[in-house]
């Protein structure tokens, strides 16, 4: 989708849909108030009617105004009159995007960026109407099906409006985040969104290299015999019940200076969690394609970083494979030696993802990283504490951790501080190994984030949990390309300071 923030004024404006906000008790904002009195009061008609309330996103299309050029004009809820708060401003803008994709229009003109938003400035405004736009507009890959020639035109062209007091440069550069982060987005949904059966870890790999080549990174995929030489025994004890090969992928982008040290990120990329020998149960398991969604968003975010060419240096890290049951796939009580050198026991084979990432994260100790986030769909336990609206965040820094909850308030991608005290340590104990690859039910993700502890003393490190977040259930059923938008702005905050 293309976007501009052309000043037009809305009596000339032929665009296929002006889109105009109305608050609570009939008050108008000032688009609507002009299409009011170009129309001959049409819009007080209508709210009069009562058939618009001004709830947050509630939609009325209107069609053929006098005096007016435009073919459609569709009157958006905004809530309450004065600064709107973050939530109804999103919620409007969604319910007009939604509304507008219901309709053939291809181009629209959106003045609910017009209002002042609580605890935001334009930039915020900008992006944030880019980013629900694109999200909006998204339609997941189907492979191997043809697509429906469709005559229907889809928005292709949306002209926002541009809050006071901002520069043309401003406007722009507000837009190409949001196009940056969409971008990257869309990628991170894509792959999470894909059949497992297609997006394997070799899949995983090949998509890696394609980022690098239009993206200009470094790219390098280890094999199985080269994991089993840097003695990735953790990572490679649940690839062993999978046909499929198993991928180690380092993606580099260096747009910093040389001798600045990178930021990592290491995402979680098991391309289907049956379990292993510890089975999951069959309701809902189709989910686990979703469980490489934290590799996935390193994959998108990098590419953000890249469209919008950040001054710094990020490494991406991705242990990849498939958690399967079979005669050669690991038990519980089977004991394996870590990259690190320490032992673990794995008492269940379901807690795979801490098993590769606990290598993953000993690897990147090799770019002495200024700070390392891994982000993965860890746990069960993290959904029932946070549910779906926020990531669990674990640190052993507390600087980071600010840095990050500060980068998720600004996108709107926002995860909560967790604890990470050593009094839950003592769960990992294990009569035969120095720790167990399980901490009991209670504070499943707390105890998750501290196994990966022990494995990320020579840096700061963050872990963000996104089994919640990452992708919805039922009928929405889809990825959501978080934490992308969290990613990409706590490197932009890098990148600036
Ligand atoms: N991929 C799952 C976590 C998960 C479960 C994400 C449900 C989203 C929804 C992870 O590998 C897992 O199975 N974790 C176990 C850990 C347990 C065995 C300690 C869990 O959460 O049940
Ligand atoms: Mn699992
Ligand atoms: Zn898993």
């Amino acid at each position: 989708m293309e976007f501009s923030t052309k000043a037009v004024s809305p009596e000339k404006d032929r665009t296929d849909c002006l889109v105009v906000g109305v608050h609570e008790g009939r008050k108008l904002t000032p688009a609507a108030r002009l299409v009011d009195e170009l129309s001959g009061k049409a819009v007080s008609a209508v709210l009069k009617s009562g058939d618009l309330t001004g709830k947050p996103g509630a939609t009325l299309m209107l069609h053929k105004l006098p005096g007016v050029a435009a073919a459609r004009v569709l009157l958006v809820g905004m809530g309450k009159e004065g600064a709107v708060s973050r939530k109804n401003f999103r919620d409007a803008l969604a319910g007009a995007y939604r509304a507008l994709a219901g309709t053939r229009s291809a181009t629209a003109s959106v003045h609910l960026s017009e209002v002042m938003v609580d605890g935001a400035d334009g930039a915020w405004v900008l992006e944030h109407a880019v980013v629900l736009a694109n999200e909006a507009a998204y339609v997941p890959p189907k492979p191997g099906m043809k697509v429906e020639a469709d005559s229907a035109p889809r928005l292709a062209r949306l002209n926002l409006a541009a809050p006071a007091g901002m520069t043309p440069a401003q406007q722009a550069a507000a837009v190409l985040r949001g196009t940056a982060i969409s971008h990257g987005q869309d990628l991170a949904r894509d792959l999470g969104n894909l059949p497992p059966n297609i997006c394997t870890p070799t899949y995983l790999a090949d998509s890696a290299r394609a980022l690098a080549r239009s993206h200009k990174l470094k790219v390098t995929v280890l094999d199985e015999a080269q994991m089993q030489k840097l003695g990735m025994n953790s990572l490679l004890s649940v690839t062993k019940g999978s046909r499929q090969p198993p991928k180690f992928i380092v993606l580099e982008y260096k747009g910093g200076a040389v001798r600045r040290k990178p930021i990592a990120l290491v995402g979680k990329g098991i391309t289907f969690d049956t379990g292993g020998i510890s089975l999951k149960p069959g309701a809902e398991m189709d989910e686990m394609k979703y469980d490489m969604c934290g590799a996935a968003s390193v994959l998108g975010t990098l590419k953000s970083v890249a469209e919008l060419k950040l001054p710094l240096n990020v490494v991406g890290v991705i242990p990849t494979c498939e958690n399967m049951p079979d005669g050669q796939a690991s038990r519980p009580g089977d004991i394996v030696t870590s990259m690190s050198g320490q032992t673990v026991e794995i008492l269940n084979t379901d807690a795979e993802g801490r098993l590769i990432l606990c290598d993953a994260l000993t690897y990147t100790e090799r770019f002495q990283p200024e700070a390392v986030v891994d982000i993965a769909t860890l746990t069960g336990a993290c959904v029932i504490a946070l549910g779906n609206h926020a990531s669990g965040l674990f640190a052993n820094k507390d600087e980071l951790a600010h840095e990050l909850l500060a980068a998720g308030e600004e996108a709107h991608d926002r995860a909560w501080h967790m604890p990470l005290w050593e009094d839950y340590q003592d769960a990992l104990k294990s009569n035969f190994a120095d720790m167990q690859n399980i901490g009991g039910r209670a504070g499943g993700s707390i105890t998750a984030a501290c196994f990966l502890s022990r494995f990320t003393k020579a840096y700061p490190w963050a872990h963000l949990d996104i089994a919640g977040t990452a992708w919805r259930s039922g009928k929405d059923k889809g990825a959501t390309g978080r934490p992308v938008g969290l990613l990409t702005h706590f490197l932009m905050r890098r990148a600036a300071s």
